[in-house]
């Protein structure tokens, strides 16, 4: 008797619970729709930037990262996307004056920021030194990650020449700096060139640096 009972208990119980777990899963499925339309009207927060001397008001994502900015919202392209994790080196540019990598920086940290890309450097008819160099020098192949060197390159001159060591310096406490090739290329080893075009890099930069090569 007692069995008989539990047995239509278990089974009603099961015939009860089974449309009650569809019902919530329903619910849950459209609750889940209703915040991805939420998250799809995608709000947005205003950037301003100095691009290349050119002040740019912007209205992002503010998930938008620096290198998607410059390449998927202002078109400049030259600014290249390797890895978008860091590893690379290719999305270099300068802020204010310093070399970051743009993959990793969102481009709501840079509000009222300087930003200078590779189409900033020079022009065709004006080469920055290090652009000349780096085509006196043969100092790429594919060219994918040479904008990258050259703002890499700028930026580890003037860190240099401001007397911040690296892990090749000799002397930490100096102020001055001598760019060696080893200094050269500890300081430029985030920016990795799978054409293997190191030796003329490095040349490229010790002439535009001054520095002797070792
Ligand atoms: Fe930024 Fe590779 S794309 S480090
Ligand atoms: Fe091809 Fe550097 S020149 S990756």
């Amino acid at each position: 008797m007692n069995l008989s009972i539990s047995r239509r208990i278990v089974v009603s119980a099961i015939a009860f619970i089974w449309p009650l777990g569809a019902a919530s899963a329903a619910i849950f499925k459209k609750k889940k729709s209703g915040s991805d339309v939420e998250t799809s009207t995608k709000p947005t927060t205003p950037v301003s930037l100095t691009v290349n001397g050119q002040a740019r008001q912007l209205e992002l994502d503010p998930r938008t990262s620096l290198l998607d900015t410059l390449r998927e919202h202002l078109y400049l392209t030259g600014t290249k996307k390797g890895c978008d994790h860091g590893q690379c080196g290719a999305c270099t540019v300068l802020v204010n004056g310093r070399r970051i990598n743009s993959c990793l920086s969102l481009a709501v940290m840079h509000d009222q920021d300087e930003v200078t890309t590779v189409e900033g450097l020079g022009s065709p008819t004006a080469l920055h030194p290090i652009q000349a160099a780096f085509i006196e020098r043969d100092a790429f192949q594919c060219g994918y990650c040479t904008p990258g060197q050259l703002c890499s390159a700028v930026g580890m001159i003037s860190e240099a020449k401001a007397g911040w060591p690296s892990h090749a310096t000799a002397d930490v406490s100096s102020r001055h700096i001598a760019l060696s090739d080893a200094e050269i290329r500890e300081r430029m080893s985030g920016n990795i060139c799978r054409c293997a075009a190191y030796p003329n890099i490095v040349a490229a930069i010790r002439d535009v640096a001054g520095g002797a090569s070792r």
